[in-house]
């Protein structure tokens, strides 16, 4: 059945290689799913060689979980491994005929990458952004072919996370959106096509919830108490935990861009800005205990 929104999907174009800019952990998830589902090559770029190493040396340990598991043989192994790689120059870019940008959240910063990539691609290739909450229609502005770009959104952690938010800005076009919907069926995720809002849909119904939860604790609610209030609900994970998966800068910057878009509607807490600001990667420790400090940014901790 096609998903609601979809175009015809003889209208989607064939993928033979996959570009993604950035090698941080989203983008090397990414690498290693495209690499597994689509089974073709993928490059990864980044700013220097160090980020790139980190980048391909994630996949290969997860090749190997995976072999680890039975869920891969020595031979696929092998072959993702190879499939996977790493450039500093985007003209590895040249044969690919989709390319996904996975890169620090902000607008300025895309627009540069898209119009690098717009540079070096065929006239055939989808550019995709992984953005969390930035306008597509603001980000296609300045290209050549705005119609050739599509939001793609992922979620934490990549391989295991069913849904995938594909975003039609003002001028995607239906054959950019076809091959959208066929490539996230092919990885095997279940794609909702969303409006270009702030925060689109997802974002914007996570932070109502985890925006309530940080303000209870701003509020005086203990962290440990707000932390554990709703387990009895089955939650997969609790909500200072997703924060943590997430990343809190991530979380702050979905906050504030809405917040900007609808003041009235969400707020900013000052404790999580602290918390960003403290560079901690959450209120854990790597151990899953708490981390007394982070605690203590927030009033009630
Ligand atoms: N990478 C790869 N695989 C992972 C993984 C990771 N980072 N984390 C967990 N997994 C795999 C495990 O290996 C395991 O696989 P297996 O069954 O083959 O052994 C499987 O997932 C289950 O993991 P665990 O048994 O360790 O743990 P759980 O059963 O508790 O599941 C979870 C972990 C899937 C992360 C679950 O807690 C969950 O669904 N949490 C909610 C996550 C969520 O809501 N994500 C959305 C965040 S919002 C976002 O990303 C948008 C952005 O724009 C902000």
């Amino acid at each position: 059945k096609r998903p609601a929104g979809a175009p015809d999907a003889a209208l989607a174009r064939k993928v033979t290689k996959v570009g993604v800019v950035g090698a941080g952990l989203m983008a090397s998830q990414m690498a290693l799913l495209f690499a597994r589902r689509l089974e073709v090559p993928v490059v990864l770029t980044d700013l220097d060689q160090a980020r790139l190493d980190k980048g391909v040396g994630y996949v290969h340990a997860e090749v190997d979980k995976l072999l680890g598991k039975g869920r891969v043989s020595q031979d696929q192994a092998n072959r993702l491994k190879s499939l996977v790689s790493g450039s500093l120059t985007k003209d590895a870019f040249a044969d690919a005929d989709f390319v996904i940008e996975a890169v620090f959240e902000d607008l300025a910063v895309k627009k540069q990458v898209f119009a690098e990539v717009e540079a070096v691609v065929s006239a055939g290739c989808v550019l995709a952004t992984n953005t969390s909450s930035l306008s597509l229609t603001e980000m296609g502005a300045g290209l050549a072919h705005p119609e050739r770009l599509v939001g793609f959104h992922f979620f934490n952690p990549v391989a295991v996370m069913p849904l995938l938010e594909i975003i039609r800005g003002a001028a995607t076009d239906d054959a950019t959106l076809a091959t959208a919907f066929a490539v996230g069926k092919a990885l095997r995720k279940s794609s909702v096509l969303v409006k270009d809002a702030p925060a689109f849909v997802v974002n914007r119904l996570l932070t109502c919830f985890m925006g309530e939860v940080v303000a209870a604790v701003d509020e005086g609610t203990p962290l440990e108490t707000a932390e554990h209030a709703l387990d009895g609900l089955g939650l997969p994970m609790t909500p200072f935990a997703l924060l943590q998966l997430v990343g809190p800068a991530v979380g702050l910057h979905v906050a504030e861009t809405l917040h900007e878009a609808f003041p009235d509607r969400f707020g900013v807490s000052e404790n999580m800005a602290k918390l960003v600001a403290s560079g901690k990667p959450g209120v854990y420790r790597p151990d899953f205990t708490l981390d007394p400090e982070a605690v203590a940014l927030f009033a009630g901790g």
